[in-house]
């Protein structure tokens, strides 16, 4: 057994969802992958996992239609005046990573509303990646570690990362079937083991997770030691 304290996962796939169900509107995929955020946030904090980080929406998802830019920002905000409840009665901390400054004034109200009604948490954190780049997230950080004009460490640039309050990720799953990263916690998955799975976000279920999580268990990990 490995031990198992972040997941971070890639959820991709909901437009193809949608038109594979027959739906004309992309948006219904959304709607659908937004439940299952709810059950993998159970599942794994029944699992004792610590930090589950997802990826809701890049800084490249601007470039998509205004309907559906609009319709994801809508959704973000219902969804967690929702979960609200469920992260109470779980235990569960909400905390954010990337830029938050350019999403719409409600959204941000609702998103700090959430961090301090759940701030005293202990269990699992939901880190909700939003309006999220890789590259923005290390540009953000290298300037203010020039501000403090002296060489720092690789522990002190962590510290400058959006995700200074989580541990190093575990696992990364990508649904939805391309292998690639798309601009998702490129300093944080150095080691991470890494899941690409053909199922679209909508489709995966807790023991599609558990599937996972299994052949994660069978991996040596050496982080470079010999065992
Ligand atoms: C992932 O699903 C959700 C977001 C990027 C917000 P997509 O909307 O990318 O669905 P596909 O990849 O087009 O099927
Ligand atoms: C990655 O999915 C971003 C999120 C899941 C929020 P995309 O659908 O935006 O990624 P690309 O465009 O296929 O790389
Ligand atoms: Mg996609």
């Amino acid at each position: 057994m490995n031990e198992l304290k972040h997941i971070a996962i890639i959820m991709d796939g909901n437009g193809r969802w949608a038109k594979k169900q027959g739906f004309l509107k992309r948006v219904i995929g959304h709607e659908e992958g937004a439940k299952r955020v709810r059950e993998i946030t159970i599942h794994a904090s029944n699992l004792g996992v610590k930090y589950l980080t997802l990826y809701a929406f890049s800084t490249e998802n601007w470039k998509r239609s205004d309907t559906e830019v609009g319709f994801l920002m809508k959704l973000m905000d219902r969804y967690l005046k929702n979960e609200l409840s469920l992260f109470l009665e779980n235990n569960v901390k909400f905390e954010t990573i990337g830029d938050l400054s350019k999403l719409p004034k409600t959204l941000n109200e609702t998103i700090s509303y959430t961090k301090e009604k759940t701030a005293h948490f202990d269990g699992l954190t939901q880190v909700l990646a939003v309006n999220y780049g890789s590259k923005d997230e290390i540009i953000r950080a290298v300037n203010k570690a020039v501000s403090l004009k002296k060489e720092i460490s690789e522990d002190e640039f962590d510290k400058l990362l959006d995700t200074k309050n989580t541990l190093p990720v575990d696992i990364l799953i990508r649904t939805g079937g391309d292998k690639r990263l798309s601009n998702y916690l490129l300093w944080q998955v150095a080691y991470s083991e890494l899941f690409f799975t053909n199922t679209l976000w909508p489709d995966f279920t807790k023991d599609k997770l558990n599937e996972i999580i299994c052949e994660f268990n069978k991996i040596d990990r050496r982080f470079g030691g010999v065992k």
